[in-house]
């Protein structure tokens, strides 16, 4: 079997064809997978037939299993590396963390050492129609830096911003010691990818509560502009999910959010996993 790796022709994100992710990977397919997955920030895999336990061991190539704190309220049964993130509920209980991302975000960014990469298993898709709902949009936040001016650059460089986990509303809100165990963290605003050295924005509207040395006015107006700058249409890549899609995302390159167009009886179930990361440089 040939593996191909096919670029999606948006700024970002690539198809993997010819592999089946539920039998061992060699060495040298997963060294292929890693470079497509550093190089395009979004790869993805179609029809794949997987476990729960495959789906662990797949993520745990890219480094330790990161435990989401959703994890603890809406894990699968025997796998607790596995959060499900859905909107159906069974017996009037949600059976996962629903509208999970809806607005642009990179995930964990409130913690000191973000995940490195996120996976989606694709269980049920909604569809109306045969259309499928419920896309996902990624947007390339290394081609929003090299689409900066110099100017924008110079002023940017070596900057932090305080990024803080109360700051997003959350379809769940958070308990007292989940905001408890999350105090703000700074990280710089223009990281560098610790694989392939390419610059990115590392800037959210939601998350970044302020930048150091700048008075919360100006940086306010900052952390917009920069947060909608990375969103613009020219960096995003949109995908249209099938059952038994696997996707992961690089959260450091990547921004994500979830398109909500779709609701109960549509059903939409994913499996998500996140690789451990390292402090942001
Ligand atoms: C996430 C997330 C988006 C989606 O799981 O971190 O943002 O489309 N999910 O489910
Ligand atoms: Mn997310």
């Amino acid at each position: 079997m040939t593996i191909e790796v096919v670029p999606t022709g948006a700024a970002l994100g690539a198809e993997i064809r010819g592999v089946d992710l539920s039998q061992p990977l060699g060495d040298n397919v997963f060294a292929l997978i890693e470079r497509a997955f550093d190089e395009h920030g979004v790869i993805f895999f179609r029809d794949q037939k997987i476990t729960p336990p495959q789906q662990v061991a797949f993520t745990r190539q890219f480094g330790e299993i990161d435990y989401n704190i959703f994890g603890e309220r809406w894990s699968v049964d025997g796998n607790p590396e596995i959060v499900v993130v859905s909107n159906v509920a069974e017996d009037g209980k949600p059976i996962g963390v629903k509208r999970a991302g809806e607005n642009w975000h990179s995930d964990m960014c409130y913690t000191p050492r973000p995940p490195r990469g996120t996976m989606l298993y694709a269980h049920e898709i909604p569809t109306l129609h045969d259309l499928p709902l419920g896309d996902t949009e990624f947007a390339s936040a290394a081609a929003a830096w090299d689409a900066l001016p110099a100017s924008m650059r110079d002023f940017l460089a070596g900057r932090r911003a305080t990024f803080d986990f109360v700051g997003r509303k959350r379809a769940f809100p958070p308990t007292q010691m989940e905001i408890d165990r999350n105090p703000p963290v700074t990280h710089p605003i223009v990281r560098t990818h610790p694989k392939t050295g390419r610059k990115c924005l590392y800037v959210m509207r939601d998350d970044c509560s302020g930048i150091d040395g700048l008075e919360s006015d100006e940086a306010e107006a900052l952390i917009a502009a920069l947060a909608d700058h990375v969103v613009k249409p020219a960096f995003i890549y949109r995908h249209q999910w099938r059952p038994g899609d696997l996707l992961m995302w690089d959260n450091c390159t990547v921004q994500h959010r979830a398109i909500q167009d779709y609701d109960l009886p549509q059903r939409r179930l994913m499996h998500r996993t996140t690789m451990g990361g390292a402090v942001p440089v």
